[in-house]
């Protein structure tokens, strides 16, 4: 039985910096952030935009499509949680009227948490056929004002629908794991930023690559040529550019060409997005299947990494006909219609990001009409709100 993935749905805020208003801003080279960190721009989450309101627009965007009856677990993967005892995922089925009688709960674990969601997804498939499983990462990547990792922001969430005989992806079997406890970013509950060494990140993320990738291709008897496209974990697009560099060492020039094409297709949305912790090796994975030309029983693979540190390497196949399931027009035109902050408007966002939401204060949106969006905090419950 294939198991998979049958939906996507996408959501980023419709805000962003440009990559030089911030390097001007901050007496940088240009070219240090668009070409040395790969970023053209990176989404800005106002304060009406959280963990949950994002992954609630994310699923908004297939819901209609779900067989409601079927869906038996809810996973919310995120670090930017908004509680340390409920779990997101509650307020995503109230909002979206999912049925009382699914599985749900939060999970972490850095980045990798969605790749865990998918995982638990899957098995959960595999235990109860005919059933479907939703996962959702979303994500806000706060660093702080004027840090080397300031470049490395950005907000979203991707929310998947994983069931049998999927329509956009069939996992394949077998992974390869790695973990370590090492202290590369995390964020203390004191804090709402993140305490980042971004070189020695660096340095574990392309460690971990090797200590999977070929692992990988020698336990499933594969060869680097048998991928059409390689999706990486992106907290910046140059992160992924050096994984995708091992990779391809030592290859024809066919497989060279093919997976560097389709780094560069993966990596699209991530330029203009930035940093979505969780959901950025999906947002990659999407990138490539809405600005490529994958074919059907295609295989593309995947690595995850979340620092902490734990990461995986699998893949899977493009199923036939994927096109007709996907909604590039929707997220080019979510993309085209943001609106462009300027620095001191996006300083302001960010410090008032970091404040303790007020008592009984309604908050408005400016976003589009039928946007899910954080309205306010009352009793220190959260309220959300569709547009
Ligand atoms: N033109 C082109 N490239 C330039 C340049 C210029 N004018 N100036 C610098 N660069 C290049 C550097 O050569 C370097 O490229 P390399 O990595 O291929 O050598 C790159 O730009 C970054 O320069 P660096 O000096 O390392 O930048 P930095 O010290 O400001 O830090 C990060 C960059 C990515 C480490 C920092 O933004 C960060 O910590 N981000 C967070 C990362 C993270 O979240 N990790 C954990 C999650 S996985």
């Amino acid at each position: 039985m294939d198991i998979g993935i049958d939906q996507i749905g996408f959501y980023t805020p419709n805000k962003f910096v440009d990559m030089v208003d911030l390097a001007n801003a901050r007496n940088q080279d240009p070219n240090k952030f668009l070409i040395g960190i790969g970023q053209d721009r990176m989404a800005v989450a106002d304060k009406t935009q959280d963990a949950v309101s994002m992954g609630i627009n994310a699923t908004a965007e297939y819901l209609d499509q779900v067989d409601l009856e079927k869906l038996g677990l809810l996973i919310f993967a995120t670090e930017s949680g908004i509680d340390q005892s409920k779990s997101a995922s509650l307020f995503v089925k109230e909002a979206l009227n999912l049925p009382a009688q699914i599985r749900t709960f939060e999970i972490k674990e850095a980045c990798f948490a969605l790749t865990a969601s998918l995982q638990v997804a899957r098995d959960y498939v595999r235990a109860h056929p005919h059933h479907s499983a939703m996962i959702i990462g979303s994500d806000i990547a706060r660093y702080g004002l004027s840090t080397p990792g300031e470049v490395t922001q950005g907000a979203g969430a991707i929310s998947m629908l994983i069931k049998e005989d999927p329509a956009i992806i069939a996992l394949e079997d077998g992974h390869t794991s790695h973990s370590e406890n090492i202290n590369d970013f995390w964020r203390p509950n004191n804090l709402a930023t993140a305490v980042v060494d971004g070189h020695y990140s660096r340095d574990v993320y392309l460690d971990f690559f090797k200590s999977t990738f070929k692992p990988f291709l020698e336990e499933k008897q594969l060869a680097v040529a048998d991928f059409a496209g390689i999706c990486y974990h992106l907290p910046y697009t140059k992160m992924g550019y050096k994984a995708h560099k091992i990779a391809i060492e030592g290859q024809d020039d066919e497989t060279v060409k093919r997976l560097s094409d389709n780094f560069q297709l993966s990596a699209k949305y991530s330029r203009q997005v930035g940093n979505i912790y969780t959901a950025s090796l999906y947002m990659s994975v999407l990138s490539l299947l809405e600005n490529g030309e994958l074919e059907a029983g295609d295989r593309v693979g995947f690595f995850s990494y979340g620092s902490g540190a734990m990461a995986e390497f699998f893949s899977g196949r493009v199923v036939e006909g994927y096109q007709k399931r996907l909604r590039p027009a929707l997220h080019a035109r979510m993309l085209r219609e943001r609106i462009r902050l300027g620095i001191g408007q996006y300083e302001e966002i960010f410090t008032e990001g970091l404040q303790a939401l007020p008592e009984n204060v309604e908050f408005t949106s400016d976003a589009n009409h039928g946007t899910w969006y954080l309205a306010g905090q009352e009793g220190y419950v959260r309220q959300y709100k569709q547009k």
